[in-house]
Parts: structure tokens; C-alpha cells; sequence
């Protein structure tokens, strides 16, 4: 008897302190990774994997070595890193500085340059209701694929024309399918597609850019053909291949491919072009960074210059 009770007085010690440690060190609930189920997900990755010592000794991982680190975003480096592991530092660096790393459709704020051609849209940044771009115009008959209306803003209309010509010259084609949508047309594009997929929202938000958020509404997106093949199957035309290689001297850009679908949240869509200007576009082809990193870059600049 005497043995036993300093025994159970050991045992029960040992359990506080160990349970002191695991709360000390991070391993408790992880009630600062609110932002993303992605980054609980990372954080007790993190946790598992490297044990308690990195969390409390090593928190960087060299971070604060990379250019653009920023102190109050280290946890969402880490996070970040260990969700998406064939990411180097400096691009985890620069997608959590952009805000990448925060859930679709969280924190969501009013689109910037909505008055110029690079506005940013996508699903963290909304144009509101009662966005309509100025100067649409509708594409003549030999432009579309479609029997529909297929309008263009400003200077991406002329650009679209351009393009469209110099494909054709060169023995393909690039037709528009669909442009310019508003916001009410997105709401009801979107609430047929929840519909057939049952109400699956995650399903739908693969494909489908929910009111406010689609470039379509900016007019400066369109959706196109080879002029024989549907929309879906233009990633297997020859005119697609031409498209690739020579949009951006037009200003237009892919924007939804396989590799930024992380940052974008889109499958892969091979007709959806967007126009955001010569210089915007040769940049964005050249570096090969997504349409929503450069203009966040942008957008930073235009702040630090205010
Ligand atoms: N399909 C694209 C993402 C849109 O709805 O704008
Ligand atoms: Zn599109």
C-alpha cells in the first residue's frame, strides 16, 4: 500500500506536466489556424511530423531569410509549405503575402482597377451588383460561334478582333462563344449549375465563378472556339496550341490552367481568355506567374505610391 500511492502520485505528475508541454508547444487545439481548413490541416502536419522542438525552436524554417518575409505571416508560411510541398520558400512567400492561402470566398473585398483593364477578380475580390463595364461592344457575325450576343469591352474588343484576324491568317481560328455576362446572368448561370450538381457548391465552384466574382462581368473575358469544336474540347484543337503560344502579344492571357489551379480555385479552362493589356500580358507570359499574382503586385504598388 505504502508503494503504491507515491506510484500513483508519480503517474498522475507525470500526465499534468506532459499535458503542460503539449499545450505549451502548440499541439493543443489549433485555435489560431481559424483562417483555412488547409492550414489545420498543415499545422498539424507540422506538428506530427517534426515534433514539438521545431515548433518552438525552429518556428521560420528560414523564412525570414526570403525576400518579401513577413513576421506576421510566418505561421501561414509554415502552414502554407506544408500543404503544398513542391512550392519553394520564395513562392509560399509570395502566394500567403498575396492572401492565397485564406479560404475561396473568405475575407472578401471590392475589386480593384474596376475603371481599367486591370481589374482583379477572382474568388477573393467581388465587383459588386452594379458593375457594368463601359464601351461594350458586340462581335460581328464572323467573330463568334455562336447565334448569340458576344460583347467585348474597350480595348479588348479591338484586341479580340486582332487576334482573331492574325489566327485566321494563319490558318486557324479563334471564335468568340460567350463575353460579356452580368451580374444577374452569372447569379442564374451559377444557381442552374448548383442545381444539377444538387446543391453541391464545391462542385459547382470548380467551374462556375459565383455572382460578382466572374471577369466575365468585367468584359475583358471570352470564352472561344476553333469554330468547330465545342468549347469544352478547344484545349485539343490546333487553334488552342496557336492561342497558347500567341495571345499575349494581343493582351490576352489563359488564365485558368492546371498548374495555378491552387491559386485560382478553377479547373483547367483552356477557352476562357482575359484581357488585361500588352505590357500586363507579356509580363505575365514571360514570368509565368498567374494573372492574379502580377495584379496583386500591381495593386501593392499603386498603395505604396499613395
Ligand atoms: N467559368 C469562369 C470561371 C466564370 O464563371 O467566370
Ligand atoms: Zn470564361
Amino acid at each position: 500500500m505504502k508503494k503504491i500511492i507515491p506510484i500513483a502520485f508519480i503517474v498522475i505528475y507525470v500526465a499534468a506536466l506532459s499535458l503542460a508541454l503539449w499545450f505549451t508547444v502548440g499541439g493543443g487545439a489549433p485555435d489560431d489556424v481559424t483562417s483555412s481548413e488547409a492550414s489545420s490541416e498543415a499545422i498539424s502536419e507540422v506538428t506530427s511530423s517534426e515534433a514539438s522542438s521545431e515548433v518552438s525552436s525552429v518556428p521560420l524554417n528560414g523564412y525570414e531569410e526570403t525576400e518579401g518575409y513577413l513576421a506576421e505571416n510566418a505561421e501561414r508560411y509554415l502552414s502554407y509549405a506544408a500543404k503544398y510541398k513542391k512550392l519553394t520558400k520564395s513562392e509560399v512567400v509570395r502566394y500567403v503575402n498575396c492572401g492565397f492561402d485564406k479560404p475561396f470566398y473568405t475575407d472578401i473585398k471590392d475589386s480593384p482597377n474596376k475603371d481599367n483593364y486591370l481589374v482583379l477578380v477572382n474568388k477573393y475580390y467581388n465587383l459588386g451588383e452594379d458593375f457594368v463595364p463601359k464601351d461594350l461592344k458586340s462581335l460581328p457575325k464572323a467573330y463568334k460561334s455562336t447565334s448569340y450576343d458576344v460583347q467585348l469591352a474597350g480595348d479588348a474588343y479591338d484586341a479580340f478582333i486582332e487576334m482573331s484576324d492574325a489566327a485566321t491568317a494563319e490558318g486557324y481560328a479563334i471564335k468568340g462563344q460567350s463575353g460579356y455576362r452580368d451580374y444577374a446572368k452569372q447569379q442564374r448561370l451559377y444557381e442552374k449549375y448548383l442545381k444539377n450538381e444538387g446543391g453541391n457548391q464545391a462542385a459547382v465552384d470548380l467551374y462556375s465563378a459565383r455572382p460578382g466574382h466572374s471577369e466575365h462581368q468585367t468584359g475583358l473575358a471570352i470564352d472561344v472556339t476553333d469554330g468547330v469544336k465545342s468549347m469544352g474540347n478547344f484545349g485539343k484543337t490546333e487553334s488552342y496550341k496557336w492561342a497558347k503560344e500567341n495571345c499575349w502579344k494581343y493582351g490576352f492571357i489563359i488564365h485558368y490552367t492546371k498548374e495555378n489551379k491552387f491559386i485560382t480555385g478553377y479547373d483547367t479552362e483552356e477557352w476562357h481568355l482575359r484581357y488585361v493589356g500588352k505590357d500586363a500580358a507579356k509580363e505575365i507570359f514571360q514570368s509565368g506567374v498567374t494573372i492574379d499574382e502580377y495584379l496583386m503586385g500591381k495593386i501593392e504598388a499603386t498603395q505604396a505610391q499613395s
